[in-house]
Parts: C-alpha cells; structure tokens; sequence
C-alpha cells in the first residue's frame, strides 16, 4: 500500500477527488465537503445510503461557524473544551452546506479532528472535508490504513497514519435543543460532558432514527455472525461450531478456535483502541461465528457496547 503525502492529498480533494486520512478516532473518506458533486461520489464509493448524513471537519472555530447557524454558547464551551478532538456538534446548516451532506436534514455535523496529519490536510486545503468513516457501509471501520486499503484498494488515495488513538468514532452531539443530546457515543463519554454541562440527554433509537438516520441497528458489522453476552458472562463455544471469542477483558476460555481479548488490563482505553482490528481479524479466520462479551456501560464503554450491539445486530 502507497501512502501520499499531504500535498499530493490536498491537490486531490482541490481536484475533487477522494483521499482517506487518519483521524484520532478512525480513517476518514474525505472530500470537499462543500462540492455536491464529490459529496455524491463519497456516497458512491462508500456504498453508503444517501439517507445517512456525513460529517464535515473543520480546524477553526471560524470555519464550524461559517457552515452552521445556530452557534451558541454551549457550542463554544464545548470546543473550548474538547476540540480538537472527538466529539461531533449537530447545528442548524448554513445554506453554503449542500444538501446531500446532511441528507436532506436542516442540521448539519461538524468536527475539529485533533490528528496532526487530519488538521495538515485541512489547514492546505483551506476549506471544510466531508468525510465518514473510510469502510464500506454497514461493515467495520478503519483504525489503520491497511483497512481502509483492504476496503477500496488502489481506488482511493491513503495518508498512512499508522493506528489511531481513540478506537472508537466521535461522540455526536445535538446542541440544537435547549438539552444537549447525545445522538451516537463515542470518544468522549457522556460522563466527561455531565461534568461540565448542566444537563445532557441521550438520544433512545427511536428518537434518534428521524434526525440521525445513521444510527442503524446494523452497522459495524463482521461479515460472520456476532452473538453478543452480558458483561460478566463467560460465553462456552457452541457445539459443532467453530466459534471465535471476543472479550473486552478476561482470560480465553477453552474450546475456542480464536479467541481476541481487548485488554487484559481491563483498561477502556485500550479496549477502544483494539476493537475494529479485532473484530476484522476475527472476521477472516476459519470460524463460523463470534461470541462477543459487553464491558460495562461507564465511560468508553457506553461506545464500545454500541458498537458490539451494532455488529451483532445482522444475527438478531
Ligand atoms: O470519528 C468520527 O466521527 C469519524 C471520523 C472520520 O471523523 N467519522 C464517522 O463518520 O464516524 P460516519 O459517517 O461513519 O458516522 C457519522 C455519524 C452517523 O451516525 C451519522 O448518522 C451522524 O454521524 N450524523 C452525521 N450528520 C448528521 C446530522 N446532520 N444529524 C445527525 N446525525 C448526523
Ligand atoms: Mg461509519
């Protein structure tokens, strides 16, 4: 796999042509996020619905402000906050946003990724990326360049970061409302914006669905089956199957083929970091299906367990 440099990538997207970045939280397909036309080939080559709406990133307060109208005083407490960094705000668009970007919504979401190598390629560019996460809808996505290559091949231009920091996507936010809302969890916790907000809300899926059509049940999806077990519970193999293990933490049991434990030290952190990689090894062993244990609900692992409960959901 060809890695380009910065510069190559930023002629790219000035050519209106695709490049996949590393960004702290996974690998992004990028585009000028204010040319429809490349917006559409996002779609396009991602295989992605075009109900599911796509992430801007910008490196200035300025520029998340230039596409968005509402701007507000939490807006600015959180970037203050936490940007750069992983966390998504959703605010009403600015008409400069084309409409396929946000997939028809009046809102759109914006992001200040804090990968040296994401803010180089904004900051030579010069304008606002539209880019979601560098797979194929619906399967796992990339924390290394190498997946983002098993993905699309020579097709799409990569800036090999090596492996990200974070793990898991950003956490999106709604701060269009009076109550923050969480709308997917991710790299920054909903106890780390307790702490600092009076309020935050988490979105249920059902009042998710019409405003974040992305929140899909099946989503993050290895192309074997995924049966996910309560924290705490230690999953046997099912008779006369091959089966892989999964677990966040813990020791392998016996009568596995494969067994992928995320951290031995128990650390959110790093279970973050490993899933995806995880998951895609598993994915391409000689095994019928994976048994998958949930880590506990706080913090990182509110993200975690939503990603796992995405990519069982194909079997349920
Ligand atoms: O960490 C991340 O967020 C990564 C990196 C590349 O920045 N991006 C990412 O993008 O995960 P994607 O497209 O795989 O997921 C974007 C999520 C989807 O669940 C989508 O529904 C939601 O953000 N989203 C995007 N625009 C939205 C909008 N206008 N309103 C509500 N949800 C939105
Ligand atoms: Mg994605």
């Amino acid at each position: 796999m060809h890695s380009i440099s910065i510069s190559d990538a930023a002629a790219l997207l000035r050519a209106g042509e695709l490049v996949a970045f590393p960004t702290e939280t996974v690998y992004g397909l990028g585009g000028d996020a204010l040319r429809a036309d490349v917006v559409a080939k996002i779609f396009e080559t991602k295989q992605r619905p075009t109900f599911d709406p796509i992430i801007v990133h910008v490196t200035s307060i300025e520029a998340a402000q230039a596409l968005v109208l509402g701007w507000n005083k939490t807006a600015d407490f959180l970037a203050e906050l936490f940007w750069p960094g992983p966390l998504t705000f959703v605010l009403p668009k600015r008409e400069i946003v084309p409409d396929i970007v946000t997939a028809g919504l009046s809102k759109v979401a914006i992001r200040m990724p804090a990968h040296p190598l994401a803010q180089s390629l904004l900051k030579e560019f010069g304008r606002p990326i539209a880019a979601p996460s560098a797979n194929r809808f619906g399967h796992i996505s990339p924390t290394t360049a190498t997946h983002v290559y098993e993905s699309f091949g020579a097709a799409v231009a990569i800036i090999d970061g090596g492996s990200t920091t974070v793990g898991v996507e950003s956490t999106v936010l709604d701060l269009s409302e009076a109550i923050p809302r969480i709308l997917r969890h991710g790299g920054i916790t909903r106890e780390q914006l307790a702490e600092v907000l009076d309020q935050v809300e988490v979105a249920t899926s059902s009042t998710t669905l019409p405003s974040a059509p992305g929140q899909l049940p099946q989503h993050y999806a290895p192309k074997i089956p995924l049966y996910l077990y309560p924290f705490g519970t230690v999953p046997s193999p099912i008779p006369g199957k091959r089966c892989g293990c999964l677990l966040t933490t813990g020791r392998a049991t016996a009568g596995f083929n494969v067994t992928e434990i995320l951290s031995e030290q128990n650390d959110l952190r790093e279970m973050a970091v490993n899933l995806f990689a995880a998951m895609r090894r598993l994915e391409t062993q000689a095994i019928d299906c994976i048994l998958a244990v949930k880590t506990s609900g706080d913090g990182l692992g509110a993200a975690i367990n939503d990603r796992l409960t995405r990519a069982a959901a194909n079997v349920y």
